[in-house]
């Protein structure tokens, strides 16, 4: 924890221990103007936060705190490159990728251009049709062969910004299971299909397993080895894995170790996106990024979306004691969202030693779950209004989707507005028993429709889903992240607790092929081991 936070520590126990007391009907109650003042406004995305659960002096306890914190200054030491990565000793700069403060770091902002300009070199000879497979014909589909960071990031933007008309048809691939490719693969055609295999560091096993068998695909079709590398292209920081693995320089579009894979969209990980959606949209993309830059760099504490998001976190983990975060995007464009935020969030922050290497005894990233509404609605928010479980959410409402249907989309916005009043007013005593008389039913059903209510959330509405306001989108979720990680104390751009299950991984998958070495294992693992050589023999 920061020093700063552990200073108010107890005067936001204090505060929370107020909070809980008090009804979110009675905070409106005892303050109308609460809805004007409990807003942040930012490159495009309205956050009102009026339905969390605090009051005026509470607010300003976590604005006192956000400021004693030096958020700001933190933040504009991570925009100037300076080493904010503290366990691998390096800068974090992805709002370099999208053109913020390049004056503050010119060499590493120069590769950034010249990375685009590669970028956008191979979208036009592709969309010109100058660029095409191996039997002449131009590029229908591109598939993204990925993982982690290098997919989660490029399929949700894709899957955001869906169009009737787009340049080419955009696929993904992460999982190492044959099933991901083979499926993916069954409808197209070798002759028209393009692959971008994005690895950061190259060495991911399910990104070269399923890159190789991409190009056996390929080569039973009828390419030539000399056709491959008409077809296929990497996205790495890593020339001398992809060279060896057949993909030569030319072929290789740069991504840099100070840009961390859950925060690289904006990278070449983003071509994808430029040759799906063309390179208009990337570059409005980056825009929407770049202008949360700048809200986040200018607007003071009280201001500041992506500050207010974090101390909100803050507030309501430790102090509220919330068990998990959802994120409910009311937009079935943004139905990947909170897969993309799975990753940012949890594999930034979901870590247990400060970066002085002290240990953090208290939860640190709340576990972060969700889908498009209104799918939920069917599905877990039983659990959410009776389930006796502590939650925050960010319900996320685009204003408008261009020209679909205005009856169903008025719905769509009616379910998300009243599932934010219930999760507000929930059903009290006094109404549940009323509801069981209406009913001509016996007092005990009132027991049934009872619900709590009370439940701190926010509402994120913007006008609609667009390159600009997506960009915007995520950027404030990427800073949300680090201020909380600031908070936290600890380092939100390293991963270092996904590596022993991928030691481990190497080892069982000798074993499984061999069968030796099982003595070496706990018996339970041996003898799944035994199941699945006999299921497979
Ligand atoms: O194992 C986790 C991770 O390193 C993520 O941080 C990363 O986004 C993903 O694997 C893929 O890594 P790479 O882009 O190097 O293949």
């Amino acid at each position: 924890m920061h020093t700063i936070a552990q200073q108010l520590d107890s005067a936001l126990e204090k505060a929370a221990s107020e909070a809980k007391k008090e009804s979110l009907q009675t905070l409106f109650d005892a303050n109308p103007e609460r809805v004007n003042t409990f807003q942040c406004h930012g490159a495009g995305l309205s956050l009102d936060y009026s339905k969390q659960r605090l009051n005026d002096a509470h607010r300003k306890l976590l604005i006192e705190l956000g400021t004693a914190a030096a958020l700001g200054t933190r933040f504009e030491a991570l925009v100037h490159g300076e080493t904010v990565n503290i366990t691998e000793q390096r800068p974090a700069l992805h709002t370099l990728l999208r053109g913020t403060a390049g004056d503050k770091s010119p060499e590493r902002y120069s590769e950034v251009t010249s990375a685009l300009a590669l970028m956008q070199q191979l979208v036009t000879d592709i969309h010109s049709g100058d660029r095409r497979g191996f039997t002449g014909q131009p590029f229908t589909d591109v598939v993204n062969i990925g993982i982690g960071g290098s997919d989660l990031g490029p399929r949700m933007v894709s899957r955001a910004l869906w169009t009737k008309t787009p340049k080419l048809q955009a696929h993904f691939v992460a999982n190492v299971d044959p099933q991901d490719l083979d499926e993916t693969l069954h409808d197209l055609d070798p002759a028209t299909t393009l692959f971008i295999v994005c690895s950061k560091s190259f060495t991911t096993e399910e990104t070269l397993s399923n890159a190789l068998r991409a190009r056996d695909w390929l080569l039973n079709a009828g390419a030539a080895q000399s056709d491959v590398a008409q077809h296929v292209v990497a996205v790495t920081t890593n020339l001398e894995a992809a060279g060896e693995f057949g993909i030569d320089t030319e072929q290789c579009y740069p991504m840099w170790d100070w840009v961390g894979g859950r925060y690289s969209v904006w990278s070449a990980i983003g071509l994808v996106l430029a040759l799906n959606l063309g390179w208009d949209a990337f570059t409005e993309f980056l825009e929407g990024g770049h202008a949360m830059d700048s809200h986040t760099l200018d607007a003071p504490v009280a201001e500041n979306l992506p500050m207010t998001l974090a101390l909100l976190e803050w507030w309501n983990t430790l102090y509220i004691g919330t068990e998990t975060h959802l994120v409910l995007p009311y937009a079935q464009r943004l139905s990947a969202f909170t897969d993309f935020l799975q990753q940012l969030t949890m594999e930034s922050n979901g870590k247990s030693a400060t970066v002085e290497g002290q240990p953090i005894k208290k939860p640190t990233a709340p576990v972060l779950w969700g889908s498009a509404g209104t799918i939920g609605q069917h599905s877990y928010y039983q659990l959410l209004h009776q389930g006796n479980r502590e939650f925050s959410a960010d319900l996320i409402l685009p204003l408008t989707n261009g020209d679909v249907d205005t009856d169903a989309h008025r719905k769509l916005a009616a379910n998300a507005l009243a599932q934010s009043r219930a999760f507000m007013i929930g059903r009290n005593e006094q109404e549940a028993r009323a509801l069981a008389e209406s009913r001509g039913q016996d007092q005990l059903m009132a027991a049934h429709y009872g619900m709590s209510g009370n439940h701190p959330h926010s509402l994120i509405t913007f006008n609609a889903v667009t390159p600009k306001t997506l960009g915007a989108l995520i950027a404030a979720y990427e800073h949300k992240t680090f201020f909380l990680g600031a908070l936290f104390n600890l380092n939100p751009f390293d991963q270092w607790g996904v590596e022993l299950g991928k030691v481990i991984g190497r080892q069982i998958d000798k074993v499984l092929a061999s069968g030796d070495g099982l003595e070496a294992l706990d018996p339970s693992t041996a003898k799944a081991i035994e199941a699945w050589r006999a299921a497979n023999a």
